[in-house]
């Protein structure tokens, strides 16, 4: 769902995006950069709930390509110890303000937030997905969506954002 959303970040902002997902079909549907530009994805085939492969492709990407300034991370549960490991990884590479977007389901607006250790440079920000309600009727949010509201929290830079809606709870799809 966030497949758009990384080849915009290396398309139209020019970043070196690193993308993981478990599988390669998973990472070959991504999509490409388009020629020209100068982003780059690199794609990295591993399960984020193994956190000592997850922690040396964080730290190896780093020393490859320099300290991370923005992670996106959309983690299925459980979200900790996975969002932790992260960030603790960056933070040994990372001496200066970094970005933190951590995506989250419906649910996830009634919840409190991933703790960020105190004394981190870690800027953390909460996107929260719902669903869109259109002419009386309800349904869940299209990647596309899903991939344009997270560019736009990103751009916003605000704390806590909502894709769509959460209300009325009682008429989500
Ligand atoms: N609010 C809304 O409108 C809305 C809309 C759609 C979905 N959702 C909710 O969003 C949640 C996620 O849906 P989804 O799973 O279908 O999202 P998805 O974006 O299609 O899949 C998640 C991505 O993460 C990868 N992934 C999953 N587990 C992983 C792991 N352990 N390690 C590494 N990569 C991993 C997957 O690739 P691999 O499978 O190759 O690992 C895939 O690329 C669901 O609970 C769904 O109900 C909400």
């Amino acid at each position: 769902m966030l497949a758009t959303l990384s080849t915009r970040l290396a398309t139209d902002g020019g970043m070196t995006v690193g993308v993981i997902a478990r599988t390669r079909d998973s990472l070959e549907r991504m999509g490409s950069v388009s020629p020209g530009k100068v982003g780059r994805l690199i794609p990295m085939a591993l399960d984020y709930h193994d956190l000592t492969r997850l922690r040396h492709w964080v730290a190896h990407f780093q020393l490859m390509e320099g300290p991370l300034d923005l992670v996106v991370a959309w983690i299925h549960e459980p979200v900790e110890p996975v969002l932790s490991a992260i960030i603790s990884e960056v933070e040994a590479y990372r001496h200066m303000p970094w970005h933190l977007v951590e995506v989250v389901g419906s649910r996830g607006g009634v919840q409190p937030g991933s703790p960020v250790p105190r004394g981190t440079w870690c800027l953390s920000q909460r996107v929260v997905l719902g669903f869109m309600v259109e002419s009386g009727f309800s349904r869940w949010l299209s990647h596309e969506e899903i991939s344009q509201g997270v560019f736009e929290a990103i751009q916003s830079g605000q704390l806590q954002s909502m894709v769509g809606t959460l209300e009325p709870w009682d008429e989500h799809p």
